[in-house]
């Protein structure tokens, strides 16, 4: 007879929290914009949720010279603006008194020497075990720098009981050949599963919804092929302009800067076939199939978009154009909004597009996936029946208002046979009492936990950037985008592209 199962001790009860063992992270850049509103705030925040070990420690490292009490305070400050649960003192105090702050330049052997004692003392002070992440919140062009230097120092190197980790946050390149580079880089510091690459999107509760949703029911995969779905439409839509990001955002532009990551992981997931487990590596494989399958594209004047904000309105205030922004060139020809139609050729999707489509400045910020069916093949109704019916559709909205909603076809009350589109939806807030945690908290601990299966690995990053490439260099040929108004849903040239295919982007 086999012994009841103790949901208390058995260790494959995931409804038990995960905490992490005795660790610390290292986070370069920490005086940056990322650090303070994201990461610092989701160590917090799972500190509060009592995920980190009692003697979890934090090591910053930037140039300006601040003293340990200043660095306390500082994470304090951030904690406070943008951590997402309750402050609560007791844990404030007991997460603080593990702070310490290396001031140094990269290429300052004396503070990596230094950052060496701090890891040392921490070790024998709070406990960490030797288990470090070293987090890479610095302009991309460093992370060889700092690798180099981690590599130099042999902090990098795991000892027999203990690990190295490395986080690095997106742009993952720039194009095929600069991500092989800095692929490259990493693997001769790190070995592949020791290399954590962010993409913030995998982390959110409602993407990670898109394999519950499709693995854990029978309602849906019976449908999810080319002989039910007519095509998908993933968007990711903001209502702000750059911001001061400038500096960043200039020459990089709406492809690079999500549909290259966030999108193409998107619609890996929604086009996946099931994996064996949610291993990482079973994941992987299932998502490699798909970018590998992703045909190039062609008619790129056709099944492609492209286009930069001109001045316009945005929640009542009247905002400047791109070309007008402080720190963007007059002449900029980088995108603010981008839209692609990509072909996944295989069985189950031959024949049905996905749309693609990020922008700036747009007239919401939405993220959502649209799965839109086909029409019913015959419809014994009168034609003014159905006039207000459109296509079945199945949406999983990402953010904000987190859910899922299906649209379809009911009766109107009355004695005619009016038949109109009809909405039933599932709202994540209404549903479960618990707020979903951020993304960054989910992968952070993961990191922490060396959980891989929501990050990236090289070759994937690989494969997007060669279904991107190509468009890219083929706007980079064509010279500036075409304005959309500020507070519009982008281009002329991108309702164009659907309207060839006899469709409509949805106004979400
Ligand atoms: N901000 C976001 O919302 C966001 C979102 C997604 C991804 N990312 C990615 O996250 C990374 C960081 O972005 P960020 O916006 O936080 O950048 P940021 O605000 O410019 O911060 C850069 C950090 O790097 C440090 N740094 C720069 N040069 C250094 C040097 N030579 N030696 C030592 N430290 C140096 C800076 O410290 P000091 O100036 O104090 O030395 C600062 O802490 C980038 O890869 C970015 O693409 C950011």
């Amino acid at each position: 007879m086999t012994a009841p199962v103790n949901p208390l001790r058995d260790p494959q009860d995931r409804r038990l929290p995960r905490i992490a063992g005795p660790s610390g992270l290292v986070l370069f850049g920490v005086t940056g914009d990322l650090s303070r509103k994201k990461v610092m705030p989701a160590i917090y925040d799972l500190a509060n949720r009592g995920l980190l070990p009692p003697g979890f420690s934090l090591i910053g490292f930037a140039r300006r010279g601040w003293a340990e009490q200043d660095f306390a305070q500082i994470v304090h400050d951030s904690v406070r603006e943008h951590a997402r649960t309750e402050f609560r003192e007791e844990v404030w105090h007991q997460l603080s008194e593990g702070f310490r702050f290396v001031p140094g330049d990269f290429d300052d052997d004396a503070a990596f020497d230094q950052l060496r004692r701090t890891m040392d003392e921490l070790d024998a002070v709070r406990g960490t075990g030797g288990n470090f992440a070293f987090y890479l919140a610095i302009p991309p062009s460093f992370f060889g720098a700092v690798a180099g230097q981690l590599k130099k120092h042999a902090l990098a190197q795991p000892g027999t009981d203990s690990w190295r980790r490395v986080v690095v946050e997106k742009p993952f390149g720039h194009d095929l050949v600069s991500a092989r580079e800095l692929n490259a880089i990493l693997d001769q510091v790190f070995a592949p599963e020791a290399i954590f690459r962010i993409d913030h999107y995998l982390g959110k509760e409602t993407v990670q919804n898109i394999l519950a949703m499709r693995f854990a029911n029978n309602l849906f995969e019976p449908i999810w092929n080319s002989n039910y779905v007519d095509h998908v439409q993933i968007t990711m839509a903001e209502d702000i302009g750059i911001g001061g990001r400038a500096g960043y955002y200039d020459g990089v532009g709406a492809a690079r800067d999500v549909i290259q990551n966030h999108l193409l992981q998107l619609m890996a997931l929604v086009a996946i076939e099931e994996p064996t487990s949610f291993a990482a590596d079973s994941l992987r494989v299932e998502k490699l199939k798909i970018l590998r399958s992703v045909a190039r594209p062609s008619r790129l004047d056709q099944t492609t978009a492209r286009g930069q904000y001109a001045a316009g309105w945005a929640g009542g205030v009247h905002v400047p154009g791109f070309l007008e922004e402080e720190g963007i060139s007059g002449s900029s020809t980088t995108e603010t909004f981008a839209a692609v139609r990509l072909d996944i050729q295989t069985r189950r999707w031959a024949g049905v597009p996905f749309y693609l489509r990020t922008g700036k400045r747009l007239g919401r910020r939405v993220t959502e996936v649209a799965v839109v069916f086909k029409k019913a093949p015959y419809q014994p109704f009168g034609a003014t029946s159905t006039e207000e019916l459109t296509e079945n559709a199945l949406v999983v909205r990402v953010q904000p208002d987190e859910g899922m909603t299906i649209r379809f076809g009911a009766k109107v009350p009355g004695t005619a046979m009016e038949i109109r589109d009809v909405n039933m939806d599932f709202a994540y807030g209404g549903t479960f009492t618990e707020a979903s945690p951020e993304a960054y908290e989910r992968l952070i601990l993961d990191v922490l936990l060396g959980d891989p299966p929501l990050f990236p690995q090289h070759e994937e990053v690989e494969l997007s950037w060669r279904i991107l490439d190509p468009i890219i260099e083929h706007w980079a040929r064509k010279g500036s985008p075409e304005s959309y108004p500020a507070g519009s849903w982008g281009p002329e040239s991108a309702v164009r592209m659907l309207a060839r295919d006899g469709r409509t982007w949805r106004r979400p």
